[in-house]
């Protein structure tokens, strides 16, 4: 983690729209590193620890307007907090690799473009309360549309976000782009409109170089 970093660990996320593929890629990444004989802790935001679970109803399920801008930044920060003090943090310090499926990224895409154009408060929130960033980062590319029918195929009450349609899903990959372009030694873009396991090959491979200096168990199996 970059910032102000705990010793030892490492800190992965993906990035991506709605139903790029993310929570599988993140669980794909989990299940390889663990047969590889690392300790890993894999997560999620908005989520990740009980408070921040809590928070994940509060912004995702009810009205597309049921907070203002302003305060959706701020109970995604709280949520955050508490996800990087009570999880994040403590596996990273005690050497493990943390996997998270979306973090900073999403909110400075979602909350950061989808009302108007509030990055600037969102990254001014972000410095105060979160200080610090993934060591790298993956962006799951896809199609709008695609992300779209996928996203929808397996509704769920969580669905704030969703509902604001194919528009929104197009503006969020030109910008989660965009973001990549922002901080490149970070971001690694990789397509998502292919079978699962060409996805996950792929993203192990960009993340090879990173996993040597890191200690590990037994491997599994
Ligand atoms: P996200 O977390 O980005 O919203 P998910 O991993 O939940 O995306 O995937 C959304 C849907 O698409 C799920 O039903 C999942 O099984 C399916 N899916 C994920 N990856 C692929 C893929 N590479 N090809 C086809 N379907 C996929
Ligand atoms: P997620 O569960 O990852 O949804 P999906 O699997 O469909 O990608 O995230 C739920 C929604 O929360 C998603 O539409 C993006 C939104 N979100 C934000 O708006 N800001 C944030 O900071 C985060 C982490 C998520």
């Amino acid at each position: 983690m970059s910032g102000a970093s705990p010793t030892g660990g490492l800190f992965l996320t993906f990035e991506g729209i709605d139903g790029s593929g993310k929570s599988t890629q993140a669980r794909l990444l989990a299940n390889a590193l663990r047969d590889r004989g690392f300790d890993v802790v894999l997560t999620r935001e908005p989520g990740g620890s009980p408070g921040a679970e809590q928070i994940r109803s509060l912004v995702l399920e009810g009205d597309p307007d049921r907070w203002s801008a302003e305060t959706e930044i701020l109970l995604f920060t709280a949520a955050r907090r508490d996800h990087l003090e009570r999880t994040i943090r403590p596996a990273l310090a005690a050497g493990k690799i943390v996997v998270c499926d979306r973090f900073a990224d999403s909110t400075r895409m979602y909350q950061g473009l989808s009302r108007g154009d509030l990055r600037t408060l969102v990254d001014r929130l972000h410095a105060l309360m979160i200080g610090c960033e993934p060591d790298l980062t993956f962006l799951i590319d896809m199609d709008p549309e695609t992300g779209l029918a996928r996203a929808l195929s397996r509704r769920t009450s969580e669905e704030r976000f969703e509902g604001f349609g194919a528009a929104m899903q197009a503006r969020m990959r030109d910008g989660f782009l965009g973001l990549a372009a922002e901080f490149p030694d970070r971001f690694r873009t990789v397509a998502g409109d292919r079978p699962a396991e060409a996805v996950s090959a792929e993203v192990l491979r960009l993340l090879a170089p990173r996993l040597e200096a890191l200690p590990r168990g037994v491997p599994h199996g």
